[in-house]
């Protein structure tokens, strides 16, 4: 039991990365709300904008974003306060080590593996939707087979372009994150541009009479679309899986964390107020729906071109989630609950060259098989329960550790993250049931893991504080 409930000290954390097996410290606060916008803005609100509005809420697709908003504002102030009191790589899982104990710690781990290898596949299958956009517009066709996962078209086996993009990103990311970074920069430009190019083509084409009916699905419409469309903000939580990185991480990691949400819910609202404006929102049912309102209003021109920047925005999005993947392997392997293999650095790369590959492959066959849809709701789900942790973390830390320097602290502790904890129950229980059955599989599978290896391999078996203690 004791196991079960060990935790790790927060100074051995901090002292851990900044010793040799440590990351690099080159990232300052614009960096990170770069790298959040990168994260941020991508196939949630390029492509499942589409399935929200016509499946989901309507025309009210705007009450789900600012729904979803909310819930991701309150953990956003959550993960801000852990991240500059707890700043290394690993998130949501090295948090709940310092706070809830190993057992926890890896169940948020395990959740954030399913969150990020999934959500690396849910990209790459919107990618895909542009990537096939944008060569209809030059007349070419991809065979059915080639064109989608089985279940997602008529005579669709694989995603072809799925498969191709996930594989290009696996190899970027293991030959270096410096220049992933850099590529991510300008890229994140880019995409900024064509959301804001989108905002002032499609603002004046605008038809009120498509907002009516505004409710066709009602408030639980709303809801279930908010629980869906949460897959757009995903990302700034990956700001904080590079706290190790950061160069002044109390100050910058809440920056960086809360502006580049901020940012990205302002302009979500727009574009989906714009969106359902310009288009009925039964047509929206397609995979590149962002450039279909623009056809439909005949602005070929900006539809080519947000195609191929939307491209490019969610190519951003599969570089940083990848990353991050790859990240919380690293931190869970270099606790002994994963094995060793995952931690290794590439004597030239200085990347985690091996687990970088093991993701990558996964995050590819998964791409090329599974619907969209079927992996996004997965994603939410084990996100949205990380997400309870964390908030939960917030409140024992605060008990645990009243003393420890907090850079940033939660206003109204202990209510906004109970409110927080909340939202996300909340917005899990909107999704279907088929989803949390696949949720609790992989949840018993990671349970399985642990005992079968983590309990076992964990580093704090060797730890001097930990055999003190229970020497005592
Ligand atoms: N928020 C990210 C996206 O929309 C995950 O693609």
């Amino acid at each position: 039991m004791g196991k079960l409930l060990r935790t790790k000290s927060v100074e051995s954390m901090i002292a851990e990365s900044e010793g040799k097996s440590g990351l690099k410290k080159v990232l300052g606060p614009v960096d990170l709300t770069m790298l959040g916008i990168g994260a941020i803005i991508g196939t949630g609100i390029f492509v499942l904008t589409g399935v929200a509005a016509a499946e989901h809420a309507g025309p009210a697709l705007v009450l789900s974003f600012i729904v979803s908003a909310l819930v991701c504002g309150f953990a956003a102030l959550v993960y801000a306060e852990l991240a500059s009191t707890v700043p290394v790589a690993g998130s949501a899982y090295t948090y709940s080590y310092a706070t809830l104990g190993e057992l926890l710690a890896w169940i948020i781990g395990w959740d954030l593996i399913l969150e990020y290898l999934l959500a690396c596949s849910t990209v790459a299958i919107g990618w895909s939707g542009y990537f096939q956009s944008l060569l209809a517009g030059f007349g070419i066709h991809l065979p059915a087979w080639a064109a989608g996962a089985p279940g997602s078209a008529a005579g669709a086996i694989v995603n072809i372009p799925a498969i191709i993009i996930s594989l290009i990103i696996t190899s970027l990311l293991a030959i270096g994150i410096k220049e992933a970074t850099r590529f991510n920069n300008a890229i994140v430009v880019i995409k900024l541009a064509a959301v804001l190019l989108f905002i002032f083509v499609g603002v004046r084409y605008v038809k009120p009479a498509n907002w009516t009916p505004f409710l066709p699905f009602g408030i639980k419409g709303v809801l279930s679309g908010a629980a869906v469309v949460f897959f757009a903000y995903l990302g700034f939580d990956s700001v904080s899986t590079a706290a190790e990185e950061v160069k002044n991480p109390e100050k910058d990691m809440p920056i960086g964390i809360i502006a580049s949400l901020v940012i990205c819910t302002v302009l979500y609202i727009a574009v989906s107020l714009i969106l359902t404006g310009i288009v009925p929102y039964q047509m929206l049912d397609v995979p590149a729906p962002v450039a279909l309102a623009l056809q439909y209003i005949h602005q070929d021109w900006a539809a080519g071109i947000i195609s191929l920047a939307a491209l490019g925005g969610i190519t951003t999005v599969l570089l940083v989630m990848m990353y991050g993947q790859t990240r919380i392997f690293f931190a869970m392997s270099r606790d002994g609950l994963l094995p060793r293999v995952f931690s290794k650095v590439h004597p030239n790369y200085k990347t985690p060259f091996i687990s970088t590959w093991i993701v990558g492959i996964v995050v590819t066959l998964v791409a090329g098989f599974t619907k969209i849809n079927v992996v996004a709701e997965l994603v939410n789900i084990g996100t949205l329960s990380a997400f309870v942790f964390v908030s939960i973390g917030v409140i024992v830390l605060r008990k645990t550790r009243p003393n420890l320097h907090r850079a940033f602290r939660v206003p109204g502790v202990p209510y906004v993250p109970i409110l927080s904890a909340l939202f996300c129950v909340f917005l899990m229980v909107q999704l279907p049931v088929l989803t949390w059955i696949r949720f609790v599989v992989w949840l018993l599978i990671g349970l399985v893991v642990y005992f079968a290896y983590g309990i076992k391999h964990s580093a704090l078996n060797q730890s001097v504080d930990y055999k003190s203690k229970i020497a005592k």
